[in-house]
């Protein structure tokens, strides 16, 4: 400290002599240093003013000034210097002020006298510069550019002139440099030069030592810190954690499931840091789909999603920040199937109606089978119900053929309701189901059954014609008119007369007319055969057998062969005298053209001339004696006999025996009487007439019937017994029976006896009812075995009366 003041005092020496000089022709000045200890010497004033010391005490010479308050400077009586008195400060004094001059006046009495004094201070570099505020802050957007200037706060220096500051001095740093803006003149500015940009994101706040230093000797510096504050710039986009999000998601999630969680980051602070994600350009059909939450970025399911219509979607999401900068991401979702479609099930084609014709394996429909859902869930089986003539075949692709496996039959089952299943293979799977009507379409495949294997019909004789006789049906299960069935009867003969002559069928009904009457004398059954046909095309048709049975009735009265009837006759039984009781004396033979109980005979006698004397045997006919002959009993006895049959109301005949009890015919004298007859005579020429015929007939008739059995060698049955031939024309004009169908018939078989009169004269008569006795004519037209045709195959064979001799 002791070297400082004599330096300094040493520079006061100087300027003082300096002064001395420059100031003595006027005021008296002097320079002096500020800061000098207190009774330093400023000057000899005395002598510089030309006053003796002793003077200066006499006069009572004394420093004054115009301030009240300080006094810097005295004098010294002694010698005459004048010396500081305290402490010089010349900021305070003149502050900024280039030149600081104290003003002193020196005061002498005796005469009163004022010399002034001009005192200069000079500035020393006592004060260091000084920032106002240690610490400086800057608020510096990073975004500043390169050669960006931001102005220090000036650093003060109380001093002036070189001490004060004269340079500004910053911590070394790559960002700032300091530079000194001059442009106010007189001061000295320090500014800060950004040389680097600044990145809030690395560094966001700078601290920096700076020093202002003055130009003084010895130097002095103040010092600041700098805190620069780096402002954010929206320098940085959002940036997504990753380029693309992937995730999976099931159909059908419900709304507002999260799918995933999208998100960015921006290196900005504040509203530049602040993301908003939003969909980018996102197309019309996911508008509805998707939303994302703008601040999160979770997004969520808005609407219904279907794998089916995407089964991926990617969606670019855009992060922007505050300001606007944006970037993108994209989300790929992978839409995961659910089983949610339901097989679909449609016919492609159908042949409907299908032939019932149609050989196994026809293909009848193709069917086609779509699942909307994929994989498993997609993948479908089709099948149709167990127990049908039908199958699924796969085809290509989801085609199926539905095919025939084996034979249809439309009588069995016309319609099949073909469903058919569709099951795909998720689960749980789902299925649906389709029903297809086919119809099976008719062939005439079934000809008319007729009901029953054969009719048989009766009918009584002398019908009237058109009356009924039985119906026919039959069926025929085909479809329309290949099952309507048509009845015809079928061409043939009955009696070389065609048989539409005798009987008519109604086409529709089958109802079967008799066309004319019929007589059971001349025709007792025929068989007709009778068609149904249906109307196919061609057509089918079966027949069958129709038996007409004519029914006896008894419209035929008893004939009388024997005796002759009357009148006509001189037939007379001779009855011997001696005849005892029982002798057989005539016998009446009749017969019936009828059959059965209609031809069932029974003899009476109506009227006798002796009542008790002869009896006929109710079956027989037979006449014999009651009692022995005596001699009163009269020679001529007559009998009227009626012959009954058994039909319901019976038919009958009479006829008159006249007997004669004698044993001589010639003691008989009024025979002629009792049998003459004018008309007997042309009778009896008609007997020999007809008998001559007739004998012929049969001749002729045996010859060809033995030519014709005689492979057969069948014994001729004996018709006739006896040496008396019948007379063939009174014989019933058709004696034929057919078959056992009439039960009764049997019982009722009897033998007719013809008597001629004597007792070696008796012959049978046979007619059984068993026997096919057939008319003459057909006989001679027909061969054996159409006969057999005829009767229907029974094993009779054509027997014919026949007589021997
Ligand atoms: C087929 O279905 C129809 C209507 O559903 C029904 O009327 C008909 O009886 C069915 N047919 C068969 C053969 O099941
Ligand atoms: C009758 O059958 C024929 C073939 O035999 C067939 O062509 C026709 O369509 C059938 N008619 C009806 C009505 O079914
Ligand atoms: C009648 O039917 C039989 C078999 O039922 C057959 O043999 C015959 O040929 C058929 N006759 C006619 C004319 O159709």
């Amino acid at each position: 400290m002791s070297n400082t003041v004599s330096g300094l005092s040493f520079i006061h020496i100087c300027v003082f002599i300096f002064l001395r000089l420059y100031f003595a022709n006027g005021d008296v000045s002097y320079t002096i240093a500020e800061e000098m200890k207190s009774g330093s010497v400023v000057g000899n004033i005395a002598s510089d003013l030309g006053l003796g010391i002793s003077t200066l005490s006499s006069r009572k010479a004394r420093i004054d000034t115009d301030r009240d308050d300080k006094r810097y400077f005295d004098i010294n009586l002694s010698n005459g210097d004048l010396i500081v008195t305290q402490r010089i400060d010349r900021e305070s004094l003149c502050d900024k002020k280039s030149t600081c001059v104290l003003k002193e006046e020196l005061i002498l009495e005796n005469p009163l006298e004022i010399q002034r004094i001009s005192i200069q201070v000079q500035d020393i570099n006592d004060n260091a510069p000084e920032f106002s505020e240690g610490l400086i802050s800057f608020e510096i957007r990073e975004s500043a550019i390169k050669g960006a200037k931001f102005l220090l706060s000036e650093a003060r220096d109380a001093d002036i002139g070189t001490n004060a500051v004269q340079r500004y001095i910053v911590q070394h740093n790559e960002h700032f440099t300091i530079n000194i803006n001059t442009e106010v003149p007189g001061r000295k500015q320090g500014e800060l030069v950004l040389v680097k940009e600044l990145d809030r994101e690395q560094q966001s706040e700078i601290k920096l030592v700076l020093t202002a230093l003055d130009g003084g000797t010895p130097q002095r510096s103040g010092t600041a810190v700098i805190v620069v504050t780096v402002l954010d710039a929206n320098d940085n986009t959002p940036v997504f954690s990753k380029p693309v999000y992937k995730a999976s998601l099931p159909e059908n999630s419900p709304a507002d499931s999260i799918i995933v969680k999208v998100s960015a980051t921006d290196a900005d602070e504040g509203p530049n840091g602040e993301i908003t994600y939003n969909f980018d350009h996102m197309s019309n059909n996911y508008v509805s789909l998707f939303s994302i939450d703008q601040k999160t970025g979770e997004i969520k399911v808005k609407g219904a999603i279907d794998h089916e219509t995407d089964s991926s979607i990617e969606l670019r999401i855009r992060a922007k920040d505050g300001p606007g900068l944006t970037s993108y991401c994209t989300v790929m979702i992978d839409i995961i199937d659910v089983n949610d479609n339901q097989p679909t099930i449609s016919l492609k084609s159908l042949s409907n109606p299908i032939s019932e014709s149609a050989p196994p394996g026809t293909e009848v429909g193709i069917i086609n089978v779509q699942d909307r859902d994929s994989e498993k869930n997609g993948k479908v089986h089709c099948s149709i119900q167990k127990n049908l003539p039908f199958k699924l075949v796969p085809s290509i692709k989801n085609y199926y053929s539905l095919v025939t496996t084996g034979g249809l039959d439309r009588e069995l089952v016309s319609d099949y309701n073909i469903t058919i299943t569709a099951i795909d293979e998720g689960s749980p799977s789902l299925s649906s189901f389709k029903t297809i009507q086919l119809s099976v379409a008719d062939i005439n495949d079934n000809p008319p059954v007729f009901e029953e294997q054969s009719y048989s019909a009766y009918i009584n004789e002398n019908n009237k014609p058109g009356s009924t006789l039985c119906s026919v049906s039959a069926q025929d299960p085909d479809w329309r008119q290949n099952g309507t069935v048509i009845y015809s009867l079928l061409p043939a003969e009955v009696n070389s007369v065609p048989v539409s002559s005798y009987l008519s069928v109604n086409g529709d009904t089958g109802v079967i007319h008799a066309v004319r009457s019929f007589d059971y004398e001349q025709l007792q059954s025929f068989k007709v055969h009778v068609m149904a046909r249906d109307n196919g095309s061609p057509p089918l048709s079966s027949n069958v057998t129709v038996s007409v049975f004519i029914s006896d009735v008894n419209d035929n009265s008893p004939q009388i062969l024997y005796p002759a009837p009357e009148g006509s006759s001189f037939m007379t039984e001779l009855v011997p005298k001696a005849a005892h009781k029982g002798t057989l004396v005539s016998k009446v033979i009749a017969v019936d053209a009828d059959s059965g109980q209609n031809a069932w005979l029974s003899y009476h006698i109506v009227k006798a001339t002796d009542p008790g004397l002869f009896v006929i045997d109710v079956h027989s006919g037979e006449i014999r004696t009651q009692r022995d002959l005596l001699e009163s009993d009269s020679m001529k006895q007559n009998l009227i006999v009626a012959v009954k049959d058994n039909g319901q109301p019976s038919l009958s005949a009479t006829c008159s025996m006249y007997l004669l009890i004698s044993d001589n015919l010639a003691e008989v004298p009024e025979l002629k009487d009792i049998s003459y007859d004018e008309k007997n005579s042309k009778l009896t020429s008609y007997l020999i007439t007809a008998l001559v015929s007739v004998s012929t007939f049969f001749l002729t008739f045996i010859i060809i019937i033995l030519g014709l059995r005689f492979c057969r060698r069948r014994k001729p049955r004996l018709l006739f017994d006896g040496a008396v031939a019948i007379p063939g024309a009174y014989l019933p004009p058709n004696y034929a029976d057919v078959d056992g169908t009439g039960t009764l018939r049997s019982a009722y078989n009897y033998d007719t006896y013809l008597t001629t009169g004597s007792r070696t004269s008796d012959f049978k008569f046979i007619s059984s009812y068993n026997d096919n006795t057939l008319p003459a004519d057909q006989t001679l037209k027909k061969s054996p075995s159409d006969f057999t045709d005829i009767v229907g195959g029974c094993d009779y064979s054509p027997e014919v009366g026949t007589f021997t001799k």
